[in-house]
């Protein structure tokens, strides 16, 4: 066991990840003998436990709630993206120095992408302006939709986040806007659930009119038939939970810490989806 690389998933609470189910099979894909654990950190001991890890020969970390800006702030040297989102879901120790990264965005483009749902060109309506959406919102301009609007229950913080990246938006001549419950253009490609109100099984406070059977509806929460999927399924639309996200975001956590290594994600998704 002296060569297997040692990594782990933190977060509070962290008992239902599947992160380490996903790492294995990746790494049985490869033929590649790892450790990966999850630990559930108390609330402001992020950096000593952090340290402990890298102390004890950690290689790499998946973070999750509620600790990615706690990491943001933690790693020394932090990729573009992350300059851009002040969130790390990955981090990597290596040559005595602290690596962060973000790949949650990735996941949910390339998850999108597998499930054959167009981003070029198309009308974004997303849901939400805390962590989870700023964390997406790069990748998904990336990816040059037409339009891309915000509706948040706090409108005000939809609105800071469309001026955040309007500059962004601009150089790709992408028309980024607050949603206007009282428009009436309700007809949109796309709309993604970046609210908490699913993991925290509240009801989803957004307009019941977004909810049509020409869109595409994407649910950034997985395992649960939360508020959003349902009135997608009642409005006889196509949806998805965020399953595919999480394997693939995984997957590219994977790629970075095992030297380009690209694992096979709808394989992964498949067996996950039997696991529930
Ligand atoms: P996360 O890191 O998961 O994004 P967060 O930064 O606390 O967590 O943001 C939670 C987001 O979900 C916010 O946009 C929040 O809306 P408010 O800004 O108005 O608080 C949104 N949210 C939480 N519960 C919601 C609900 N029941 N309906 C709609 N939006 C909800």
């Amino acid at each position: 066991m002296k060569n297997t690389k040692k990594f782990a998933v933190v977060g509070h609470p962290i008992a239902h990840s599947k992160s380490p189910m996903i790492h294995n099979l990746f790494a049985a894909q490869f033929g590649i003998a790892l450790e990966y654990r999850k630990f559930d950190f108390p609330s402001g001991c992020f950096k000593k436990e952090v340290d402990n890890l890298k102390k004890m020969g950690y290689f790499g970390l998946n973070i999750t709630l509620p600790f990615k800006h706690e990491a943001y702030l933690y790693c020394e040297k932090l990729s573009e993206k992350v300059k851009q989102t002040s969130s790390v879901n990955t981090i990597t120790f290596k040559n005595d120095c602290t690596f962060g990264d973000t790949t949650d965005g990735i996941g949910l483009v390339k998850d999108l992408l597998l499930q054959g749902v167009k981003l070029s060109s198309s009308n974004i309506l997303l849901l939400g302006a805390g962590g989870a959406a700023q964390g997406v919102l790069i990748d998904l301009l990336e990816n040059q939709p037409m339009h891309l609007s915000i509706f948040n229950r706090t409108q005000e913080k939809a609105k800071n986040l469309v001026d955040a990246y309007q500059s962004e938006a601009q150089k790709k001549n992408i028309t980024l806007s607050v949603f206007d419950p009282n428009s009436n253009n309700f007809k949109f490609d796309l709309v993604i659930n970046a609210t908490s109100a699913g993991i925290l099984g509240d009801e989803l406070f957004a307009p019941k009119n977004i909810f049509q059977s020409s869109a595409f509806f994407y649910d950034m929460t997985y395992g649960k038939d939360t508020a959003f999927l349902k009135a997608a399924k009642n409005c006889r639309a196509q949806f998805s939970d965020g399953l595919g996200m999480l394997v693939c975001q995984a997957a590219e956590s994977f790629r970075l810490w095992h030297e380009g290594l690209e694992p096979n994600t709808l394989e992964v998704i498949n067996k996950l989806q039997k696991s529930f």
